[in-house]
């Protein structure tokens, strides 16, 4: 299908209601008269979905990323012209906020989905206040649709939403993407909430996840945890019958707006920048990370791996460097502010001992960038290296390719991302805890000849054009639509 082309959906359901924990823009202060001014977000997600919400007269429902009080009705009504459809927010206070999105979500969903029990903290008031502040989406959902809206709720903040959305009585279909992981029996049982969590999820009518390693493993823990409902895995969409209804179960890779990206990308703009960067670094050879300060990313085990290199291949000293960008993220939990200073001490450590005069083998950076400066270090870096210790897809690793209209570059990535699934034959895959391993690969990288890697990156690069965000949303819409034949 094309991405402009007539959706089968559209002929099913009257509005599209996306809903997430954050609204796609960001609210600020205006400096100059002291109101609130709004950014439109950037990134696939929003771009793919702002395409069918304008086209559906759809609405997104989250919060605008205050904790102050604010009426923001003027705000949003002016956003909402802009950009085509309707918001609605919903506003947090700073004791919920702290609750829920910093507790609940980040300190028990966060760690336990990517397999990172040791950083969980189960207090049962997170638990409580998740539930409160789900309701609360739940209630303005609900004075906000349509009998005949599709209802589609966004990732792991949210997983309570449908079910206390079925107890005000609404009847409509839902669906529920999971951004991350979706993690194994062994790691999910140790949640003190498990049952109810499982429970709420079988409200939806459509669950996606993102790999049909993440389905799976959601079909494993239905089974070790509840019992009466039997599942139909014959499909590439499975089925879970329960004596009142069915769901469907699917596995729908998010992606990038891979033309856009590759339009700006090969811009004069970004092209200048890439040059200046590439003199900058007296063209030697560029190994890249861009990563959010989180330590599900792997960044301490990256620069382990480099300093690691560096110490096995000397030969390498002074031709190449890391370039290693952290963008800052949930400062305020305590884990985050420790994982920040281990990489700075690493950092540290690296340059102390490699630097030579005209030469830092680590070049750090960590604060936010603009999108078309990420761009310029994607197209002038030659290798990127992502060692997620487990991550949902990863689409740095998609942005990566989509920049390198050259088809050079070489993909470095952890076999615990989802997208090494994708990627899984073009790209160097590597055990994010094996520094060595990492070492290696990065090594190959440098020697990779470039025949050898244009013929690996035009194979990424097909393959994600082929898999973009609009296919994504396209998908998921497509099996949500294709299921009004089953009974509730
Ligand atoms: O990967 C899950 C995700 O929620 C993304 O959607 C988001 O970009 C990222 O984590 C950071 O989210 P936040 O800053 O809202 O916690």
């Amino acid at each position: 299908m094309s991405h402009q082309g007539e959706q089968d959906y559209s002929l099913t359901f009257d509005r599209l209601v996306i809903v997430s924990n954050r609204l796609p823009i960001t609210v600020s202060k205006d400096e100059d008269n002291g109101g609130w001014q709004f950014r439109q977000s950037i990134g696939g997600l929003v771009t793919a979905l702002t395409s069918v919400l304008k086209k559906r007269k759809g609405m997104w429902i989250g919060w605008p990323g205050i904790t102050e009080e604010a009426n923001l009705d003027g705000l949003l009504a002016r956003a909402s012209d802009e950009l085509g459809y309707t918001m609605r927010s919903i506003s947090l206070d700073k004791e919920e906020l702290d609750l829920y999105y910093f507790g609940f979500s980040n300190e028990v969903m966060w760690p336990l989905f990517h397999d990172l029990q040791s950083n969980c903290n189960f207090d049962p008031a997170y638990w409580y206040e998740y539930q409160v502040v789900n309701q609360k989406f739940a209630k303005v959902i609900a004075e906000n649709i349509g009998p005949n809206d599709y209802i589609w709720i966004q990732d792991y903040h949210l997983v309570m939403v449908a079910k206390e959305l079925r107890r005000l009585g609404v009847k409509n279909k839902m669906g529920f993407f999971l951004h991350i992981p979706f993690p194994s029996p062994d790691a999910f049982i140790r949640m003190p909430w498990r049952v109810q969590i499982l429970e709420a999820l079988l409200e939806y009518d459509l669950l996606g996840f993102q790999t049909p390693r993440d389905r799976n493993n959601f079909v494993y823990c239905m089974e070790a945890v509840l019992r009466g409902f039997r599942v139909d895995t014959r499909r590439q969409v499975a089925t879970i019958s329960t004596p009142k209804r069915k769901i469907q179960v699917g596995s729908f890779p998010i992606s990038i707006d891979y033309k856009e990206f590759a339009s700006v990308a090969a811009s004069e703009e970004v092209a200048n920048m890439s040059n200046q960067l590439r003199r900058a670094m007296h063209n030697r050879c560029i190994l890249l990370g861009v990563d959010r300060l989180d330590y599900s990313k792997g960044i301490p085990e990256k620069l382990r791996a480099f300093r690691n290199m560096l110490e096995r291949y000397s030969d390498l000293h002074n031709k190449l460097a890391l370039i290693q960008i952290v963008v800052p993220s949930r400062e305020d939990i305590p884990g985050y502010q420790t994982l920040l200073s281990e990489i700075e001490g690493l950092v540290g450590e690296i340059n102390g001992e490699f630097s030579q005069p005209g030469w830092v083998p680590v070049q750090y950076m960590f604060r936010n960038f603009e999108r078309a400066e990420i761009l310029a270090y994607y197209r002038a870096s030659d290798i990127a290296v992502i060692t997620p210790l487990k991550d949902g897809m990863n689409l740095v690793a998609k942005e990566y390719c989509a920049a390198h209209a050259d088809n050079k570059g070489v993909l470095i990535l952890s076999e615990f991302a989802g997208s090494a699934i994708q990627f899984r034959k073009n790209a160097l895959l590597v055990n994010p805890y094996d520094i060595e391993g990492i070492a290696d690969a990065m090594y190959r990288a440098y020697e990779m000849d470039l025949q050898e890697q244009k013929w690996r990156m035009r194979k990424l690069r097909r393959s994600i054009a082929r898999r973009d965000v609009y296919w994504w949303v396209n998908f998921f819409l497509q099996t949500a639509a294709s299921d009004v034949a089953v009974p509730r």
